[in-house]
C-alpha cells in the first residue's frame, strides 16, 4: 500500500540515491572524515541507501539484509568526536543543496539527522 505522507515517498528512490552519492563524494574529500572511512565507499553508500530508505519510512531494506541497525554500536569502532559529527552534517547539508532537496521534507529530515549524529558521538576531542 502506498503511504504518500512518508518522507521516503516525497523524496523518492532516485533523489535519495543521488543524495547519498553526493554525500559520500564530500566525505571522501573531507580532512576529518576521510581517514576513518574505507577508501572504497561503494559498499558504505549501498548500506546507507538501504538505511535511509527505512529511516524515512520506506521498505526495511537495511534490516532485511543486515539485521537491527544498532547504529551507535556499529559506530563504536570509529572515534566520533563532536567535530566529526558537525563535519558529517555539513557534508549532508551541502549534498542536500546539490540535489536540491528543499522545503519541510528537507528540514524534518535534516533535524532528525542532527539528533542521530549527536547520538553517535563516542569520543572526547583530544586536548591540544
Ligand atoms: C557506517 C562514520 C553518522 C549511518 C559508518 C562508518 C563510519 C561512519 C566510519 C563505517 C563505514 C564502513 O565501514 O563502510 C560516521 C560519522 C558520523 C556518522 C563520523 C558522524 C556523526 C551517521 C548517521 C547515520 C549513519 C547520523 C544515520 C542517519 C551509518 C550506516 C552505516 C554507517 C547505516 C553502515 C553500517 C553498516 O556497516 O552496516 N559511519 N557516521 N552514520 N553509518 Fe555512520
Amino acid at each position: 500500500v502506498e503511504k504518500p505522507k512518508m518522507p521516503y515517498n516525497l523524496i523518492g528512490e532516485k533523489k535519495l540515491s543521488m543524495l547519498v552519492d553526493a554525500f559520500y563524494s564530500r566525505v571522501s574529500r573531507h580532512d576529518l572524515l576521510a581517514p576513518i572511512f574505507p577508501e572504497d565507499l561503494t559498499e558504505t553508500a549501498r548500506k546507507q541507501k538501504q538505511f535511509l530508505t527505512q529511516y524515512l519510512g520506506g521498505p526495511p531494506l537495511y534490516t532485511e539484509e543486515h539485521g537491527h541497525p544498532m547504529l551507535r554500536a556499529r559506530h563504536l569502532p570509529f572515534p566520533i568526536t563532536e567535530e566529526r559529527a558537525k563535519a558529517w552534517l555539513g557534508c549532508m547539508n551541502d549534498a542536500m543543496d546539490e540535489v536540491e532537496l528543499e522545503g519541510p521534507v528537507r528540514e524534518d529530515f535534516f533535524h532528525r539527522l542532527v539528533l542521530t549524529a549527536h547520538h553517535m558521538v563516542n569520543t572526547e576531542k583530544p586536548e591540544r
